[in-house]
């Protein structure tokens, strides 16, 4: 697993060779290990940090996952990576960044050589079906936002990444559920230079997107990436288990399921809700 850490010179040069003025890279912090990225970057962009920073680790002690879950952060693992962003959009626009994010690693991932990466809703890049290591998880995103009564303040999207670990360098209650850059290419541990540069890359795409064709667009493009979010049988936990038909988004990004039993109900699930969603 051991692998030398980032080099934020060599990232920088990397961003600098994109060809355009970046927005989602402008500016690197770099820790050799820290609490939590999105805990460091939501106090940058509550100091005034402008849009665009990206705040990297080598290594996170207290890393965050949603649904208040820890997020298994060992050094030399993973790409633990936050951005800042300052979208002009109202609250309920939030979630959509979240997708949009989710669009941008399953991007990234793939350039890195991982094609079979499928997007679970809201934001779990997931192996797809009919590979070996099909269910996986090789990327979260945990999106935090601050947000006045009609605008969004700043927004932070947290993106991790197993890059470089094997089955035995997660702990036994990951092993079966969890797999890396590393497993799905068949290549050695990865760069962690080269992945954090398609994942930058990769947002700074999508957010320009955003910027130019607005919600609808990233709506339509999650929709095309993401399979099951019409026709599939679920079990949503969390509560009370129920079971039910997914009904596609709603236009801020919720996901509408179709509850069993009469008369019909649709529930509106949103992405901060404390549930999980299984293939029933
Ligand atoms: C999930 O539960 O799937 C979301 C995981 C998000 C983890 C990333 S790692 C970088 C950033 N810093 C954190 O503390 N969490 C996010």
């Amino acid at each position: 697993m051991t692998r030398e850490p980032l080099d934020p010179e060599a990232l920088r040069r990397t961003l600098a060779g994109a060809g355009r003025d970046l927005i989602v890279g402008r500016r690197i912090e770099w820790h050799a290990r820290i609490d939590s990225t999105n805990l460091r970057a939501r106090a940058l962009a509550a100091s005034g940090e402008p849009e665009g920073t990206v705040v990297l680790a080598g290594e996170q002690t207290a890393g965050r996952g949603r649904g208040n879950r820890a997020w298994h952060s060992a050094g030399g693992a993973g790409l633990y990576l936050s951005a800042i962003l300052r979208p002009q959009a109202a609250p309920a626009a939030v979630p959509l960044f979240g997708l949009m994010a989710a669009l941008a690693a399953q991007e990234a991932l793939r350039i890195l050589g991982a094609d079979a990466v499928s997007i679970k809703w809201p934001n779990d890049l997931l192996v797809g079906s009919g590979h070996t290591l099909a269910g996986r998880k090789l990327a979260g995103i945990l999106t935090e936002a601050r947000t006045f009564s009609d605008g969004i303040r700043d927004l932070v999207i947290g993106i991790g990444v197993n890059t470089g670990q094997t089955a035995a360098d997660f702990p036994p209650e990951l092993r079966a559920i969890a797999t890396s850059l590393r497993e799905l290419t068949g290549a050695g541990p990865p760069a962690p230079e080269p992945v954090a540069a398609a994942v930058i890359l990769a947002l700074d795409r999508w957010y320009r997107l955003w910027r130019r064709d607005g919600d609808a667009a990233v709506l339509a493009a999650y929709e095309a990436s993401a399979p099951g979010l019409t026709g599939r049988r679920v079990r949503v936990e969390g509560g009370p288990a129920w079971t039910g038909t997914t009904a596609g988004l709603t236009a801020d990004g919720a996901l509408r399921i179709r509850r069993d039993g009469a008369p019909e109900r649709i529930e509106t699930i949103r992405c901060g809700d404390m549930i999980r969603i299984e293939e029933a």
